[in-house]
């Protein structure tokens, strides 16, 4: 391809990426698969990597966060970024039209446009040239903060405007009389984070022991205010963009300034051709800006209807709006009605009913998680809260219980929104009466009585009990997990049946049981039983490697199981071992010893070891076969390990490929022998198989290690 010819691909890849990126983020309407945008991806990277020279910052690769920045500088807006008065009943609407009426009585033949007032971060972007070149926090409403490497990862934020050029791909009209953003173009709108993406999130912080979001605005906050931009990638944040703040057609075209652009002047015109808040909603959404859902009407009863209607579906939306804003539609009108302090005459924001009650908390309850975490929670006072009777709330984690000095009976602040749990925002420290008292947090878990244990550096108590009722299902399906005792056949609702039925209380009971037990089940028919029965004996020939990992120790994983094998040879000693003794071995830390020594200990997972000893599960390791040189049956090959596997975490795989004697390399190349690729692999394994490479899962991965 000649340089020219280069160069047309990549601006055609930009263009046609930034298209399917805003089919996906913002219109939710994507054309294309997964796989077909990581090919178009990865041929820019490609290109990008030969000519570094090109990339330039409206790249889609430039998405994933620049390097950390010492300290946010400061940017002045083009013009006051205001804010908005209040209504909180239909009455102080009226009052509002009537109030303003007086200043320029065409309000009273007005029309409106209504949209939602999303709970969110005020954000403005400056575009030159239709290239987005500057993003800032509100601040003081005259001076924010520089947060444009922040904003850059929000996906649905377009890099380059308009984002189409073909009319028939647009939704909405294009307005009149414009299609082209002038040379500068400023706009405002609100960053925040969707509720489905904030229960994720914090549902993965949980599992790995971290500390969890209060609630999706003060997580979105973090994430804007962070220095470091590729932290900010890794919270989900959205945006909708709702207003032009500046318009300025005079700005130089052939302008090579460079960023930063802090010490800029961006232009002050204000002066846009667009007359009213309904064609700016249009021509935003025709440039490719996510847009919020905007009513117009005709009179102030119909704004209520409006109103009314998004406050019955406000629960089933997946963000967070606290009312409606009512705007005045003609913008001229609007400008000319003025302002008063910070809040313009022509808008005001009509507020639904705050989702926070008080109550008091009558007792602090703890759950024990799957994964072990113990998570408290507020019993409260049963209490109405926009319709629903709330009658437990969660209280994050203990470190929260005592930051916020939440105490036994006190009065506390509840807030609801959406479906998300209801949290304790707080105590009414003015209400106490002496009768409350401070709370300590349970010493064994409340599921088995065992004691509990913090790991550190992490927020989280756990209970590490393999044999706790409220983990069980989790620890079974573990310790049959295809890298631990590879039982085949027994899939989660089959381990949800046994433990309904109470025919297993811990993992070595699956070893006693029988045939008559498993006909009893529902959907067991005899070849069923007799299948599984078949997987479970064949389980008792694994290694004690396999054994180790599949108790779910705290930190032993394949490779720690492994090592652990190779040194101690059997369960016995390893049972007797020190935490000395344990760090002697290499890729042990004092967490994992701790973790180990502390496992051991425990009475219950004692009769779990004592039951399987019984059952004939007690694997040892022969010493000829430890450290043979065959153990690096992988030697000389190269591996590329990619996408979500199921045994593995990506780095234990490249462990287990490295202890093998193998290779493992980051990227696909053409001395790459096999890419390792598990679900929702992507540009890697589009890059294999445009190379020829073998693709192969974790258990060819495996049975290589073992064959060879
Ligand atoms: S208009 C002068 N429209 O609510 C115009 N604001 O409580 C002022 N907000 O600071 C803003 N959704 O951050 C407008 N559709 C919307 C909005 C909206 C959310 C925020 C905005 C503002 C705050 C005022």
């Amino acid at each position: 391809m000649s340089e020219i010819e280069l160069r047309q691909r990549l601006e055609e890849l930009r263009r046609q990426i930034a298209y399917h990126n805003y089919r996906y983020h913002v219109l939710d309407q994507p054309v294309v698969s997964d796989y077909e945008y990581d090919q178009l991806f990865l041929e820019l990277r490609q290109i990008e990597a030969q000519r570094p020279e090109w990339i330039t910052t409206d790249s889609p690769t430039q998405r994933t966060g620049a390097p950390p920045a010492e300290k946010f500088e400061k940017v002045r807006h083009p013009a006051p970024i205001l804010s908005l008065g209040n209504a909180f009943t239909v009455e102080d609407v009226y009052a509002w039209l009537e109030r303003i009426a007086k200043v320029d009585e065409r309000a009273l033949e007005a029309d409106f446009v209504v949209e939602p007032k999303l709970d969110g971060l005020s954000v403005v972007l400056h575009y030159r040239q239709g290239v987005f070149v500057q993003g800032a926090t509100r601040g003081d409403g005259d001076v924010g903060e520089d947060i444009t490497d922040n904003l850059r990862t929000i996906k649905a934020l377009p890099l380059r405007i308009p984002v189409t050029d073909d009319r028939r791909l647009t939704t909405g009209r294009a307005p009149s009389p414009v299609r082209y953003p002038p040379s500068y173009l400023v706009v405002r709108g609100e960053a925040f984070m969707r509720l489905s993406d904030f229960t994720e999130l914090n549902r993965r912080l949980e599992a790995s022991g971290e500390k969890t979001y209060v609630n999706p605005r003060n997580t979105a906050a973090g994430a804007l205010r962070q220095l470091d931009s590729s932290l900010t990638a890794q919270r989900p944040l959205t945006l909708l963009v709702y207003q032009i703040v500046s318009w300025d057609d005079s700005f130089p075209t052939t302008s090579t300034l460079q960023r930063p652009l802090s010490n800029l002047q961006p232009p002050t015109s204000n002066l846009h051709p667009l007359t009213s808040q309904s064609e700016t909603i249009a021509y935003l959404r025709a440039l490719g800006f996510p847009t919020p859902e905007s009513t117009c009407c005709a009179n102030l009863d119909e704004v209520i209807a409006v109103y009314r209607a998004w406050a019955e579906k406000r629960d089933d939306l997946d963000y967070e709006i606290d009312g409606m804003v009512i705007k005045i539609n003609d913008l001229q009108l609007a400008s000319n009605l003025g302002v008063v302090g910070k809040d313009p005459r022509g808008t005001i924001a009509f507020k639904f009913p705050a989702r926070e009650v008080i109550t008091r908390l009558l007792d602090i309850g703890v759950n024990v998680g799957r994964t072990g975490v113990l998570t408290p929670y507020a019993i409260l006072d049963p209490v109405e809260v926009g319709g629903v009777v709330v009658r437990q709330a969660t209280l994050h984690n203990f470190d929260y219980i005592f930051e916020k000095d939440i105490r036994i009976r006190d009065c506390v602040r509840i807030k609801r929104a959406g479906d998300v749990i209801p949290y304790v925002i707080g105590p009414l420290e003015a209400a106490r009466t002496g009768d409350q008292w401070p709370y300590s947090p349970p010493e064994t878990c409340p599921a088995c009585d065992q004691p509990v244990e913090r790991i550190q550096g992490e927020v989280a108590w756990y209970c590490v009990n393999a044999a706790c009722p409220a983990q069980l299902v989790r620890n079974i399906e573990h310790f049959v997990s295809r890298g631990a005792m590879d039982i085949v056949g027994l899939g989660i609702r089959i381990v949800e049946q046994l433990a309904e039925e109470g025919l297993v209380g811990d993992v070595a009971d699956l070893y006693t049981l029988e045939r008559s037990d498993l006909l009893g089940l529902e959907g067991f028919a005899e070849k069923k039983a007799d299948n599984l029965l078949e997987a479970i004996a064949a389980s008792r020939g694994q290694p004690l490697s396999r054994l180790l990992a599949a108790l779910g120790i705290h930190g032993v994983g394949e490779v720690v199981a492994a090592d652990l094998a190779r040194h101690y040879r059997s369960l016995d000693t390893l049972a007797q071992t020190t935490l000395e003794e344990l760090q002697t071995i290499e890729g042990i830390g004092p967490n994992i010893a701790r973790a180990i020594v502390d496992w051991f200990e425990q009475p219950a997972n004692q009769r779990v070891l004592d039951k399987l000893c019984a059952a004939g599960i007690w694997p040892r390791e022969q010493a000829s076969v430890v450290g043979r040189p065959s153990s690096s049956p992988l030697a000389g090959l190269t591996f590329v390990v990619t996408g979500v596997l199921s045994g593995f975490t990506r780095q234990e795989a490249e462990e287990f490929i490295r202890s093998h004697g193998g290779k493992a390399a980051g990227s696909v190349s053409k001395n790459t022998d096999y890419l390792v690729a598990g679900e929702k692999a992507g540009s890697k394994l589009g890059k294999a198989q445009q190379l020829g490479v073998t693709v192969i899962g974790e258990a060819e991965l495996r049975e290589l290690a073992r064959s060879s």
